[in-house]
């Protein structure tokens, strides 16, 4: 029997696509093992959108090229190979399959024509009429389900490689939605996760026409669901009737990643973000009034071309005003392709660095304030794992905060009949990315 082995770099939507290419390889007879060295096909599902993020996959294509032409076939999916098509044959001759997102469905296809004695085989077309569908779907997690639900990206900020490695945006048909979401729920599936780089600018292509806010509130009542999450939301695009869909509706946890990326409207309009920080704070208010305590999350990138001390203290200014509840900060790295590229002023590396550095040290005392805020709170959590070092439970709540607490009843794993399930917890202690607590009877 054949075996694979899959390393996923980057964002949930590639996690996803991992699962996926997991779920088709399976159904062509391979099997899937954890290390690249017993493996006879090994797969990087790779992300571009930091240089970093990049070049990660060529120094592990390095590590292992001595095991090409041993009979071990290597691939290269994702954004990277999106992006660098057959260039990456240059840069790493021992690859023998290059593969974007969109192509994922012609794998074993490609793969029979790797085994008919073809040297270097590609899926790069960006087709739009791609279906979401791939018949076979491996997920990891027996509780938490993705489902993409829209693809690609319109926007073009000026920074983002995703318009090129993605293409532009199409949306799944709601009825398909309804229809993986509705199994998912009678496989017990208990939460589900909708996916798109831009999950606000859904648009149902059926004749049913659901906006992104109907399909919430459609997925949120399919019996047997408890959660329903949604990433990432893109502020323009971000509309109160979501904030309303949410108070409406407890599946809907009350949780929102917005990202904002800078404090500074002239900065916003450099990077083509279409909204300046006036309109982003109205959508920050829409969700502070919500009565259900929505945790608000962000992206930051410091030291985009041309953001002065000044703009940058107005991105400090955004987080004093705002408090995220967690943010991702990310020094500027300029992609190929991409706008921003003919832009001018560029920020010292040095500078970057002290600046990620600051908010960092800023947000990490903003997390600490609002996690105290929750001591002595009973939080719904699901039970996620068990961590044997410390004794605890790892949980997560609607809030999407990571919850370790201790359980009288159930002290320890005892098999895994616990971990899915929904119980109640009382905070006692916080720290600047988790809490703590202990469960409390009969929730
Ligand atoms: N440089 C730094 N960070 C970036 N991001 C996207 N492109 C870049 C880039 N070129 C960040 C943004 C985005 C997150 C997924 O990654 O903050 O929201
Ligand atoms: Fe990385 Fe963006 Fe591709 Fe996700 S879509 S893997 S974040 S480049």
């Amino acid at each position: 029997m054949k075996t694979f082995y899959i390393e996923t770099f980057g964002c949930q939507m590639n996690v996803h696509d991992s699962e996926k290419v997991s779920g088709t390889l399976l159904a062509q007879g391979y099997s899937q093992v954890e290390t690249p060295d017993g493996a006879d096909l090994v797969l990087y599902n790779t992300c571009s959108i930091r240089d970093k993020a990049e070049q990660k996959v060529f120094s592990r294509l390095q590590q292992f090229k001595r095991d090409a032409g041993k009979g071990k076939v290597f691939g290269v999916l994702g954004c990277v190979a999106q992006q660098e098509g057959e260039k990456i044959f240059d840069k790493a001759p021992h690859v023998s399959l290059v593969a974007g997102s969109a192509s994922y469905t012609r794998l074993p296809e490609m793969l029979v024509q790797l085994e008919a004695g073809g040297s270097r085989v590609t899926g790069l077309s960006l087709d739009t009429d791609e279906t979401f569908e791939t018949p076979f779907t491996r997920r990891d997690n027996p509780h938490r389900a993705y489902i993409t639900i829209i693809e690609g990206c319109d926007k073009s900020c000026a920074y983002c490689v995703v318009p090129f490695t993605r293409g532009p945006e199409r949306s799944r048909t709601s009825g398909s939605i309804m229809e993986e979401a509705r199994r998912l729920a009678e496989e017990g599936f208990t939460e589900i996760q909708l996916l798109g780089q831009n999950v606000n600018s859904y648009q149902d292509p059926s004749p049913a026409g659901w906006d992104f806010a109907t399909l919430l509130r459609r997925v949120a009542a399919i019996r047997g669901l408890r959660r329903v999450r949604f990433t990432t939301s893109h502020p323009r695009d971000f509309v109160k009737d979501i904030v309303d869909a949410i108070e409406e509706n407890p599946v809907l946890c009350n949780h929102v990643h917005l990202p904002v990326q800078s404090g500074s409207t002239r900065v916003l309009e450099r990077m083509q973000r279409l909204y300046t920080r006036d309109e982003y704070m109205r959508r920050i208010e829409w969700l502070k009034k919500a009565s259900r305590g929505i945790s608000i999350t962000t992206d930051i990138i410091v030291g985009f071309a041309g953001e002065t001390q000044r703009d940058f203290e107005q991105t400090l200014s955004l987080l004093d005003a705002v408090e995220y509840d967690s943010l991702f900060s990310f020094k500027y790295s300029r992609r190929p392709n991409t706008p921003a590229l003919s832009l001018d002023d560029h920020v010292s590396e040095e500078e970057k660095g002290n600046r990620l550095t600051i908010v960092q040290e800023k947000q990490r005392s903003i997390q600490i304030r609002r996690n105290s805020e929750l001591i002595g709170s009973v939080q719904e959590t699901m039970v996620e794992g068990f961590n044997k070092a410390t004794g605890q439970w790892i949980g997560r709540t609607s809030q999407n905060r990571i919850l370790n607490f201790t359980d009288s009843v159930h002290p320890s794993p005892n098999g895994t009949a616990f971990l899915g399930s929904y119980v109640g917890v009382r905070v006692t202690r916080a720290g600047p990315n988790s809490l703590v607590g202990e469960r409390i009877s009969g929730v």
